[in-house]
């Protein structure tokens, strides 16, 4: 009976053994584990949680990131990983999500070198993104970028007060968030080849605010860190940056922790500092910025070595050869309209006051009670809505917030191309399927039909998306199925950008 239970055991050891792989690091080695792609049962490795900085906690919390420490006993990063970054929960109000230990990213690649093959391969480094805020890159797989033999890292970086906060004006660290994903990029280059990965062929790419943020780093000496870029429904004209008041934001949020003192900050309770950071401004103020407004974003840092943006991105020429791959969807506006769509009614007050919806770029910003903005709004109301706004402008309201989205990226092709014609290639998507989830969310239970695809509704058709996991699976026996068929085709095209700069070659 004994010896009987000591075989199985032994045989599940063999097992677990055969499934996990072993790579060296500059910090030592990792251990990650065999897998096979949904569909086309590729084989692949995954390594979860490798470590590209120090922790940012104790004494590095709101601290740029440091190079990571040398680990005696392997690492084991067989395990599916976890780890976003601290943040508000998305559904508790007064919950938690992530922790504060989370400088991490997820390796996934078709071949090791000691697999006999050589051939290093591209990879595509995924940054995750949702206006700095909220966002995790975990539930987005590999396995389609697999099928066409490139490597997938995701990374995952601070974000909000974490991310962002800025102690005092001379504090040097700012932009931690941003920092992170460079030290991650440094990381990827000197050990993807450990992967099978070609450091000389890395291709960022992000959604949204990561998409601005990237663009961001081609006006920096980081531009060298990566060879390619895809950019998905943001760019560097998007409004999002250097909008708020940093000492202000730093003072609000040691107001609401109560006794909590600047020196405390260091040491104060995760969750206190997360649901603090969260009411920084109050309504009657928001009313007052043009868009509705996050606190602890990306900040203008002065002239220092740490410094990372030194110079209002907006002003500066915009000067690279990096081969760009961009687009937005054919209806991009469709999650930023989720109560106007479940309550088209509700755009009845827009026709007295149509607060928040006034384009604006940089610093530039009309108040509300000025005749500019009075004229402005009345002609964007003539042009788009016949004059005036009511609760069957549903449609005439999500085609101008769409536009206000795409316009900022229509600006960025614009001076990109006026300085040099070839390498970039732009897609405008407008598939409407089952692996849709923005849009599938936005919409579920409401009563209208809404054309189009929404912001970030391509990704999961080019990624695997975790919540989606059973209807990926529902497909694997249907191979013509036509939500399939576009992930293969969706997967090849990015894989080939990745691969040949090229958005065509096979
Ligand atoms: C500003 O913050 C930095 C980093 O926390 C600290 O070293 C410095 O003493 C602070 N300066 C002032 C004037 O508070
Ligand atoms: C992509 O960005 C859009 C907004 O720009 C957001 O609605 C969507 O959730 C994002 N998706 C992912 C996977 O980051
Ligand atoms: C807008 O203008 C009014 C009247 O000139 C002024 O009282 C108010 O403070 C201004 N608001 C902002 C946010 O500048
Ligand atoms: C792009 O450039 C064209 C031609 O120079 C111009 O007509 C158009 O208004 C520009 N669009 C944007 C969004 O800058
Ligand atoms: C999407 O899902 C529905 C419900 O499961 C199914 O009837 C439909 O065929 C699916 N569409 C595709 C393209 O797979």
């Amino acid at each position: 009976m004994f010896l009987k239970s000591l075989n199985i055991f032994l045989l599940l050891i063999a097992d677990v053994a055969l499934h996990t792989v072993q790579v060296k690091v500059e910090q030592g080695t990792v251990i990650g584990i065999r897998l096979s792609t949904v569909f086309e049962k590729k084989l692949y490795y995954a390594f979860y949680g490798v470590p590209y900085a120090q922790p940012p906690v104790g004494e590095l919390r709101f601290k740029d990131p440091k190079p990571a420490k040398k680990w005696e006993t392997p690492f084991d990063a067989s395990l599916e990983y976890h780890g976003a970054c601290s943040q508000a929960h998305i559904v508790h109000k007064q919950g938690l999500y992530g922790f504060e230990n989370c400088l991490n990213m997820n390796i996934y690649t078709p071949h090791l070198p000691k697999d006999g093959n050589n051939n290093l391969k591209p990879v595509i480094v995924w940054i995750h993104g949702y206006a700095f805020t909220s966002s995790f890159s975990h539930i987005h797989g590999a396995d389609f970028i697999i099928n066409n033999d490139v490597l997938f890292v995701s990374v995952t970086h601070r974000i909000g007060v974490f991310g962002f906060l800025k102690k005092n004006e001379t504090d040097t660290h700012a932009n931690m968030g941003l920092k992170d994903i460079v030290r991650a990029l440094q990381w990827i280059r000197r050990n993807i080849k450990k992967f099978g990965g070609d450091h000389n062929q890395i291709t960022v790419m992000g959604n949204g605010s990561a998409s601005t943020f990237l663009s961001i780093l081609l006006m920096t000496k980081f531009k060298k860190l990566f060879s390619k870029m895809i950019l998905h429904s943001g760019a560097l004209y998007s409004p999002s940056l250097f909008q708020t008041d940093h000492i202000l934001e730093r003072d609000r949020l040691l107001k609401a922790l109560k006794k909590i003192t600047l020196d405390d900050l260091d040491t104060a309770e995760t969750k206190d500092i997360i649901l603090a950071s969260a009411n920084i401004y109050t309504s009657k103020e928001l009313i007052n910025f043009q868009r509705p407004i996050i606190p602890f974003m990306p900040t203008l840092e002065e002239k220092s070595k740490m410094a990372l943006v030194t110079n209002d991105p907006l002003k500066e020429n915009l000067k690279h050869n990096t081969p760009i791959l961009i687009g937005f969807n054919s209806q991009e506006s469709i999650s930023e309209a989720i109560p106007f769509i479940h309550n088209p009614r509700f755009l009845k007050s827009f026709e007295a006051f149509f607060k928040f919806m006034v384009p604006f770029t940089g610093k530039c910003r009309y108040n509300y009670t000025s005749k500019k903005y009075t004229e402005i709004s009345d002609k964007i109301k003539n042009k788009y809505f016949a004059g005036s706004i009511t609760e069957h402008s549903l449609d005439n309201f999500l085609r101008y917030v769409s536009d206000l989205l795409i316009y900022p990226i229509l600006q960025f092709i614009n001076t990109s191309l006026n300085k040099k014609k070839d390498n970039m290639y732009v897609y405008k998507f407008n598939y409407v399927g089952n692996f849709s989830a923005v849009k599938r969310n936005s919409l579920a239970n409401a009563n209208v039909r809404v054309k189009g695809a929404a912001a970030g509704d391509e990704i999961c058709y080019v990624l695997k998306c975790e919540p989606l996991w059973e209807d990926y699976v529902r497909i694997i026996p249907d191979a013509n199925n036509k939500d399939r068929k576009l992930i293969a085709e969706m997967a090849n095209l990015w894989s080939n950008f990745a691969n040949y700069g090229n958005f065509f070659v096979a």
